[in-house]
């Protein structure tokens, strides 16, 4: 049972526009894997449909498939990004799949995990170079403060500097700093019970949480005429539904998506070899930052709006909008692993 007490208002004003030059306007186009094999989150049809209920608003539009079959270079090269909410399982693509993936972000195309993303393809050394993290544990599910250590990063800039909600916490089995990821997201030690884990001797300091990875890191060597390899970008938070309709979530995850797809390596920016066969740049803009330093919960701070920046005459379509949230959330929902 949902507790719709202890409600807040949050009104969250975005710049959802796409720079336009002269012609069309191309909506970079993402396809969503939801695939599990492993343990299944209850919150992806809530993500399915959140990210269906923002499109447009970001500028971004989505596909979505469970299929394994999807992973063939004739297919994936329609998309300008491919987005793993918490797609599970060392199994989840096969052989062909995995090599299909990984033409794809050696051909430039990008790459976005989410949470339980970090439990896929655990035994491929292709996939953590392109995601670059791999799970290890998580305490319970309990509130915890998350601290952005780039004030200005697209997934950033419309945290609070000190975000407390509850979420689980992963701990990772590798470093992504080790696979040239920059952290853009960390969470502090302090602020939470780790429950007598390890505390993950292996994923670095400061606790690694978000993060993006550039070309050509992502993904070496390079397929030829490729002009880079895809950005990739990786966070962990993303449990539960609430979250899903979190507003300064949203603003995360649209955030990296947005920061991923600017990465100028697909077909829209008239260089890549895989990507929508449109000629002008995708332009999702970021959500603006907040004007206060601290939530408690899922209840999001009041923003202004954010001037889309780059080159061009910009098409802002702003859209506030007002949730009303529940503070109360549900108790452990393990990732079983
Ligand atoms: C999350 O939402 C899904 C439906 O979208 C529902 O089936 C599931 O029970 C919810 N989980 C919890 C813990 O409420
Ligand atoms: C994506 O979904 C749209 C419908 O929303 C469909 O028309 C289109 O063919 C799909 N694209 C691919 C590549 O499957
Ligand atoms: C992953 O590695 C483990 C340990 O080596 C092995 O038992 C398992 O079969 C591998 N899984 C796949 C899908 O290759
Ligand atoms: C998180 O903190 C809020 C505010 O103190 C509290 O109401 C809520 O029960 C906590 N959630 C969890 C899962 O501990
Ligand atoms: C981390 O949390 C602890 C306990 O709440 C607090 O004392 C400390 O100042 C916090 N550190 C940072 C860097 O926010
Ligand atoms: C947020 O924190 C910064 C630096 O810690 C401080 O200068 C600023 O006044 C704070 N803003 C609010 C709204 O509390």
């Amino acid at each position: 049972m949902l507790s719709f007490g202890a409600a807040a208002l949050s009104a969250f004003v975005l710049g959802a526009g796409l720079v336009q030059a002269d012609g069309p306007v191309h909506t970079p186009r993402v396809l969503v894997f939801t695939g599990t094999t492993g343990f299944r989150h209850d919150s992806i049809p809530t993500a399915i449909e959140v990210l269906g209920q923002n499109a447009d608003r970001f500028g971004i539009s989505f596909n979505f498939t469970e299929d394994k079959g999807a992973f063939n270079d004739n297919y994936l090269k329609n998309f300008d990004g491919l987005l793993f909410v918490s797609a599970s399982g060392e199994d989840v693509l096969d052989q062909d799949g995995q090599d299909a993936f990984h033409r794809y972000v050696q051909s430039g195309g990008h790459y976005m995990g989410v949470h339980c993303a970090a439990t896929a393809l655990t035994n491929s050394t292709m996939f953590r170079q392109t995601q670059g993290g791999i799970f290890n544990y998580h305490p319970s599910f309990q509130n915890a403060t998350f601290l952005k250590l780039d004030d200005n990063h697209p997934s950033t800039v419309n945290l609070p500097k000190e975000w407390r909600y509850p979420e689980e916490v992963y701990f990772f089995a590798n470093n992504p700093r080790n696979e040239k990821a920059i952290v853009y997201l960390t969470v502090n030690e302090s602020s939470f019970n780790n429950d007598g884990g390890d505390g993950g001797p292996n994923q670095g300091s400061p606790h690694p949480i978000a993060w993006g990875i550039e070309s050509p890191y992502s993904a070496v060597p390079l397929l030829a005429g490729a002009p880079g390899a895809g950005r990739t970008f990786y966070t962990g938070l993303g449990h539960a539904n609430e979250t899903w309709h979190d507003e300064v979530f949203i603003g995360h995850i649209f955030g990296g998506l947005a920061w991923t797809l600017d990465g100028a390596t697909t077909k829209a920016y008239g260089v890549g070899i895989v990507g929508s066969d449109l000629p002008l740049k995708p332009k999702p803009v970021p959500v603006a930052a907040p004007d206060v330093n601290v939530t408690n919960g899922p209840a999001a701070p009041s923003v202004s709006n954010a001037q889309p920046s780059g080159s061009g005459a910009s098409l802002s379509a702003p859209l506030a909008s007002a949730l009303v949230l529940g503070a109360a959330l549900i108790g452990a929902i393990a990732c079983a692993l």
